[in-house]
C-alpha cells in the first residue's frame, strides 16, 4: 500500500475485485468518449508483478467518522503501461480512470503525482508518457499540474462516437522530474 500523505487517498496494486469494479465504470459513455479503456469487454487483469504489460494501481479513499477510519472506497485505477517490447528504454504510458462522483476534487492531480513519484524512485523509469483527447481538458490539465509537456498531436488517432479526434501527447522525463520536485 501507498499512502498520498496528507490526503484521504493510498493505493494497492490492483486485483481481480478491483477489475471487477471497475468494468462497471467503463461502461459508462461519457467515460468512453474521453477514454480508449472502456472499449473492450474483460481486458486482461494485471496482478502484481506482471512487468510483461504493466502495472494498474486501484485508487482508494479513507472513509473518516468521528476521525476514525471506518471503511474505504475504491474510486479509480491508474496503469504505468509497458510501451514497446522491452525495458531497455526504461519508458512507460500512464492512463488512469475515476468514478465520476470523485471528479473534480483534485484526485486525479494527486493520485497521477504519486504514480509518477513512483515511476521514478521504485520503477527507475526514465520517461513517463501519456496520451489523451484533444476535448479531455482535465486530464490534459492534470499532465500539466504535474510537470509532464506537451509533445505533439497524434492527428485523428482515435474514432469516438462516428468522428475520427486528435490525441495530445505529453511527457515527462527523469531530469525534468529531478530538476523540479525535491
Ligand atoms: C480526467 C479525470 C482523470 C480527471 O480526474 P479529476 O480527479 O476530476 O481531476 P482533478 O480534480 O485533479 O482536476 C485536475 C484539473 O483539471 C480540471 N478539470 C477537471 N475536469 C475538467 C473538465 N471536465 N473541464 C475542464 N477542466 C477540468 C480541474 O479544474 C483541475 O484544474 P485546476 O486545479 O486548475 O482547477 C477524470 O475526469 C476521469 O476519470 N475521466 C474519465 C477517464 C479519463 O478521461 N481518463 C484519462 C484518459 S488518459
Amino acid at each position: 500500500m501507498i499512502d498520498i500523505k496528507g490526503t484521504p487517498l493510498y493505493l494497492e496494486f490492483a486485483e481481480e475485485h478491483h477489475f471487477k469494479n471497475s468494468a462497471g465504470w467503463l461502461a459508462d459513455q461519457d467515460i468512453n468518449k474521453l477514454s480508449d479503456l472502456g472499449k473492450f469487454r474483460n481486458p486482461k487483469p494485471l496482478v502484481p508483478g506482471d512487468m510483461e504489460n504493466g502495472i494498474v494501481f486501484a485508487v482508494m479513499e479513507k472513509d473518516f467518522r468521528e476521525s476514525a477510519i471506518v471503511d474505504s472506497e475504491h474510486i479509480g485505477n491508474i496503469s504505468l503501461n509497458v510501451v514497446g517490447t522491452n525495458w531497455i528504454h526504461r519508458n512507460m504510458d500512464l492512463s488512469c480512470v475515476f468514478i465520476k462522483n470523485s471528479w473534480g476534487k483534485g484526485y486525479g492531480t494527486l493520485a497521477v503525482r504519486e504514480v509518477i513519484l513512483y515511476g521514478f524512485k521504485t520503477l527507475n523509469l526514465n520517461r513517463i508518457g501519456l496520451g489523451t483527447v484533444i476535448h479531455n481538458k482535465g486530464m490534459i490539465r492534470i499532465a500539466e499540474k504535474n510537470l509532464m509537456m506537451p509533445e505533439g498531436i497524434l492527428r485523428q488517432d482515435r474514432y469516438i462516437d462516428g468522428e475520427y479526434v486528435d490525441v495530445v501527447r505529453y511527457g515527462i522525463v527523469r531530469s525534468d522530474y529531478s530538476r523540479e520536485v525535491k
